[in-house]
């Protein structure tokens, strides 16, 4: 089923527009990650302040290691969406097109997607609590809980937690696209969690065009132009069949 699309925002599907893609937890829902808050979310049934702080980790890091790994297997055993992979099509089509992502589940790389921002980490990357090692690791179901460092400090997960600061560079690069694109696409995030949740009010006050994507309207759709009502599954292969529709026309016209 299609959702009714604006002419301003077909317009601006055209290779010359510059566009940032954001992304929270629903791109990945129809994969079968679960989302945070809403119906089914996680933080219904989980507590913050055992899971996902440095406290907590400190607290009781086995307990915290079980929760990531239980993650890292439920997202080795599924696929990118079509959402994911209409990222992809985004990233061929315009000559810009920056992706930024609270998600750590990796799918957006996986689709195809080279160049991701990944504001609150990454779920398959490791750092030693002793020598500071960063490293990838894509073991699901880790042999040992808490996993440790070839050193011998005990491992934490790669993400970030709350209460800490997001990656300076990740986030200085995400603020800069934002300042400069044409287009922002809002999608499958409450837009809650601060400092990302900046990025669709940062678009908009530097003059883009602003898009939420959603199954409903959440905190960012105060900051967008337009709100595409749906899975962003089903929205983002939509556009992408736009995008080749002016794609064959702009062919015709050579
Ligand atoms: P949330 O769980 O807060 O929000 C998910 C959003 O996705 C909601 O607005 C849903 O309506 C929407 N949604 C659900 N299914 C969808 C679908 N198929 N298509 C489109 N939209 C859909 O997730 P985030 O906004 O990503 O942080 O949460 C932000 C941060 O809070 C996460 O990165 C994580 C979390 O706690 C940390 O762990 C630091």
């Amino acid at each position: 089923m299609s959702v009714p699309v604006s002419s301003k925002l077909r317009s601006l599907l055209v290779p010359s527009t510059r566009v940032v893609v954001f992304t929270g937890a629903g791109v990945s829902a129809e994969s079968g990650v679960p989302v945070f808050r809403g119906r089914n979310g996680i933080w219904n049934e989980f507590r913050v302040e055992e899971l996902a702080t440095p406290a907590a980790f400190a607290a009781d890091p086995r307990k915290v290691w079980e929760w990531y790994d239980w993650r890292r297997q439920l997202v080795s055993r599924i696929e990118p969406n079509a959402g994911h992979r209409a990222v992809v099509e985004f990233e061929r089509f315009f000559h810009s097109c920056v992706v930024i992502t609270q998600n750590v589940d990796g799918l957006h790389n996986r689709a195809g997607t080279q160049q991701v921002l990944k504001l609150h980490g990454d779920l398959w990357e490791v750092r030693c609590l002793s020598c500071g090692l960063s490293r990838t690791d894509l073991t699901s179901a880790l042999p040992s809980l808490p996993p440790s460092c070839d050193c011998g400090g005990m491992l934490r997960p790669g993400v970030v937690w709350f209460g800490e600061n997001l990656p300076l560079l990740a986030f200085e690069r995400a603020v800069d696209a934002t300042e400069r694109c044409d287009l922002f696409f809002s999608i499958g995030t409450s837009a809650e969690v601060y400092p990302a949740a900046h990025l669709p009010g940062i678009a908009r006050q530097h003059g883009a065009y602003v898009v939420e994507v959603n199954v409903e309207r959440s905190a960012a759709a105060e900051m967008a132009d337009e709100i595409l009502l749906g899975k962003s599954g089903e929205i983002l292969p939509q556009l992408v069949r736009y995008l080749r529709v002016e794609e064959a026309s702009s062919v015709e016209e050579m």
